[in-house]
């Protein structure tokens, strides 16, 4: 009997090798990190992590999560005074188990803001709020997340402020009041000021608005350290993300990383490989993460703009990402 079942299992663990949890051959966050660079992630958060392939895929292909939106101001203070810990937790303690690098993701946003927040118009007390906000997340994950989007999303197209909460009640001064409260929140965390649309290098969000606003609040001493370019692309646009990511690295900033890349229409694989080129070629840019695994699940699914199609089969996209990488 005991014979028997040996014989029995022995192909089946012969098998296993086969149908390990590695989903695509080989990991771009490893191929990556072999030129060079600190990580290649993509963004998750608990319904995604205990559904499908997708903690399989994470933890075999990319080197960094982000929530995608578990750490957002109306997820994770909804009421004032009120912490909502549960999903972040998740995520954080899922990443921290397997060695995977994290970004929080996002402190002050005019969007996806508890509504508490808006109604604040008192200068001192909207200042209070910012650092309580940013202290009491921080302090809660000291150590275990590695940059974080401190102000997310400020800048309109032509470059200047965008009417906001934060913008209304204490011009541009929140930037100042949110960055020192992440530096002296946990000290070891790289900050990032992160936007989307600085797709192209002569673009006036990105010269005007990006890059003469941080270049100006670093000789103030505003303790910057990254520009988050998003890059939410259309197909066509790889080459101008590439060109852009060098502009941002001259605003005297000491790093750059393309945090929330997704390209929609855009499956010959050119775009990929022209954004994943344009970082090897920029010394300061450090990583790239993409939003998203499979294409069904991005908050843009139109236009499959992942790296895994919808049952979770890396697509050519991930393949030429591959073939850059090794050579
Ligand atoms: C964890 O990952 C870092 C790179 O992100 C690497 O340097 C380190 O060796 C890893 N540690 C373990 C225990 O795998
Ligand atoms: C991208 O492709 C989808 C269909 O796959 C289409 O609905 C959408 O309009 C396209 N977007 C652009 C900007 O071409
Ligand atoms: C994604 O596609 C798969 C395979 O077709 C399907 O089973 C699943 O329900 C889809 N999920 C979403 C969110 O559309």
């Amino acid at each position: 009997m005991k014979l028997s079942l040996a014989l029995l299992l022995a192909p089946l663990a012969a098998a296993a090798p086969a149908v390990e949890t590695r989903q695509a051959a080989q990991s771009i966050d490893a191929l990556f990190k072999a030129k060079g660079k600190e990580f290649f992630g993509t963004c998750t958060d608990q319904r995604l992590l205990q559904s499908g392939r997708n903690a399989a895929i994470i933890e075999a292909n990319f080197g960094q999560v982000t929530p995608e939106n578990s750490m957002k101001w109306e997820s994770i203070n909804p009421q004032r005074g009120t912490y909502s810990w549960g999903q972040a937790d998740y995520l954080v303690n899922w990443a921290t188990a397997r060695n995977k690098t994290i970004r929080g993701h996002t402190f002050v946003w005019h969007s996806q803001l508890a509504g508490w927040v808006r109604n604040i118009y008192n200068r001192d007390e909207l200042t209070r709020v910012i650092q309580d906000h940013i202290t009491t997340v921080m302090t809660r994950y000291k150590g275990k997340i590695y940059h974080w989007d401190v102000v997310n999303e400020m800048f309109n197209e032509d470059g200047s402020i965008r009417s906001s909460v934060f913008s209304n009640v204490l011009r541009e001064d929140f930037v100042g009041i949110a960055f020192r409260a992440a530096r002296a929140a946990d000290p070891w965390a790289k900050l990032y000021i992160n936007d989307y649309n600085l797709d192209s290098p002569n673009y006036a969000k990105v010269t005007r608005g990006m890059v003469d606003h941080v270049r100006r609040w670093l000789q103030q001493g505003i303790p910057i350290d990254g520009i988050g370019t998003q890059g939410h692309l259309q197909a066509g646009q790889g080459n101008g993300l590439a060109q852009a990511i060098r502009v941002l690295a001259s605003s005297g900033v000491k790093e750059v990383a393309v945090t929330e890349l997704d390209i929609q229409n855009g499956s010959n694989g050119n775009d990929y490989t022209a954004v994943v080129r344009g970082c090897l070629d920029e010394p300061k840019c450090v990583a790239i993460t993409v939003w998203g695994v499979r294409d069904n699940d991005s908050w843009r699914p139109q236009g499959n703009p992942l790296l895994f199609d919808s049952n979770y089969n890396p697509k050519a996209n991930y393949n030429a990402i591959v073939q850059l990488l090794s050579r």
